[in-house]
């Protein structure tokens, strides 16, 4: 496929200016096709060497949107949740109620590490809290490409609200707990090397997004 055909996927949003240097996140989508995606995706996952990081609030997206985007890019998809769940052979809700937050939290972070370290390609879906932690933060940006998966609080609600196996939404209102998570959280979010927009859209939108986000980045490394 030749390369040029992939900017024709995409169209920037007429008067949306994107927020900030590496920033890109709103395209119109001329084609987002699963044949669309996985021909775009084939070009990208042959010009891209690094793992690609999904970050972001829970109910965000990063599974669904990591999963798919895999699929188009032809590289194997991991989640640090599920492979948390694996090592410690429980839930991580019952990581939480039988070690607590700070045990699940180191688990996560030495998960996080393993599972970078395993291959250059991959696409890896992190939980909510993961890129918080300095020490995961840095390897990230050391090691892999990062998009931040952001959506809207009412999205966020609605998301979460369809399974009851978080732990942090157990214990109150989900709107402020993840209201007061976001805020705190946004600042390290910003630090991710891309920030997509995952709350308009299908998830062929959405996956159509970040593959444009990502052409862009790779442009601009290869500008450098
Ligand atoms: C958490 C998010 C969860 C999971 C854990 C803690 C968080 O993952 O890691 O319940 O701190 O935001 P998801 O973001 O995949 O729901």
């Amino acid at each position: 496929m030749p390369q040029g055909r992939i900017a024709v996927l995409y169209r920037e949003r007429e008067g949306v200016s994107t927020p900030g240097p590496n920033k890109v996140g709103f395209f119109n989508l001329q084609g987002n096709s699963a044949e669309d995606l996985n021909e775009v995706g084939a070009c990208l996952g042959a010009r891209l060497d690094r793992p690609i990081v999904l970050v972001g609030m829970m109910g965000s997206g990063k599974t669904s949107v990591g999963r798919r985007l895999a699929r188009a890019l032809d590289w194997p998809f991991q989640d640090a949740d599920w492979a948390i769940e694996h090592a410690a052979g429980t839930t991580i809700a019952n990581i939480f109620a039988e070690i607590g937050e700070e045990a699940f939290r180191q688990s996560e972070r030495q998960v996080i590490a393993r599972l970078l370290g395993e291959q250059a390609r991959q696409v890896l879906a992190l939980g909510g809290g993961s890129f918080v932690a300095d020490e995961s933060r840095r390897l990230i940006c050391e090691q892999a490409f990062s998009i931040w998966l952001a959506a809207d609080i009412e999205i966020l609600v609605k998301r979460t609200g369809r399974r009851d196996d978080r732990p942090l939404l157990r214990d109150g209102d989900p709107h402020e707990i993840l209201s007061r998570l976001l805020a705190v959280r946004t600042p390290t979010y910003e630090e991710a090397d891309l920030v997509v927009d995952s709350g308009a859209g299908s998830l062929g939108d959405v996956v159509a997004r970040t593959l444009g986000a990502l052409e862009t980045l790779i442009d601009k490394k290869a500008g450098q």
